[in-house]
């Protein structure tokens, strides 16, 4: 399927089949996810993938009665870091020497300037955003990868973050929950799949500089 094919395709399921979703298609789209850019490539969150069926119908209850966090293949909640310290920012610089060899200099320059524009910036609240923003970068690119794989999606905030915190106990892993993806295949009676997308125009959306 072409981009622009898959893209028109996709929509957000409310209904899902009964039908599971193979391994090693989940695989393709959870490395696709993994690809995802993020600033620095420090990749703040996590992404849980719920595979206990009791949990999961628990959880419907706090997702406002959004029976498909039950009745989809799979589960995915994307977890965002609560914050990012000075470990955060060690455990990553030993990725990035492990894979590019970076010399003694470039280490330490880079290390501190993590450290100076992330950790040491006294604006949590402001940090918090920076990493819900990367988070949902890569929601939006696992909801693309899949389209392009022809597979099933409803990406959800429509849940009660601090029920699924609980649930999952995120809190002692500095993790919160941010939004949830239900995977699967659309049942052939949900009707949203024939709805006609409703989108700003191209020009209403691009704003060419100068006019
Ligand atoms: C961040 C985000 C949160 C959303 N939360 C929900 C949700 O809780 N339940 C739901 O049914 N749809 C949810 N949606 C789906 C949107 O309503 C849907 O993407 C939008 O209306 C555009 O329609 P389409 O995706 O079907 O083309 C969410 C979408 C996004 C991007």
């Amino acid at each position: 399927m072409h981009l622009l094919e898959a893209l028109n395709w996709r929509y957000a399921v409310k209904q899902f089949s009964n039908h599971t979703l193979e391994e090693t298609r989940l695989h393709t789209l959870l490395e696709a996810t993994r690809l995802s850019p993020s600033a620095y490539g420090l990749q703040p969150y996590k992404l849980l993938l719920v595979e206990d069926q009791a949990l999961r119908a628990e959880l419907v209850t706090h997702s406002y009665d959004q029976q498909k966090v039950l009745h989809s293949s799979h589960l995915l909640v994307f977890a965002a870091c609560r914050d990012i310290g000075s470990e955060f920012i060690r455990e990553h610089m030993t990725r990035l020497h492990a894979a590019r060899q970076l010399d003694e200099a470039a280490h330490q320059g880079m290390q501190q300037h993590y450290q100076l524009v992330l950790v040491d910036q006294p604006n949590t609240e402001q940090r918090q955003q920076w990493i819900r923003d990367q988070t949902f970068l890569a929601l939006g690119n696992l909801l693309t990868s899949a389209a392009l794989l022809q597979i099933d999606t409803c990406p959800m905030t429509g849940i009660i973050p601090e029920q699924y915190d609980r649930l999952l106990e995120l809190e002692p892993h500095g993790l919160t929950t941010l939004a949830t993806v239900t995977l699967g295949f659309r049942h052939p009676h949900d009707d949203y799949a024939s709805q006609p997308k409703v989108r700003l125009g191209m020009e209403e959306l691009v704003m060419r500089v100068p006019a």
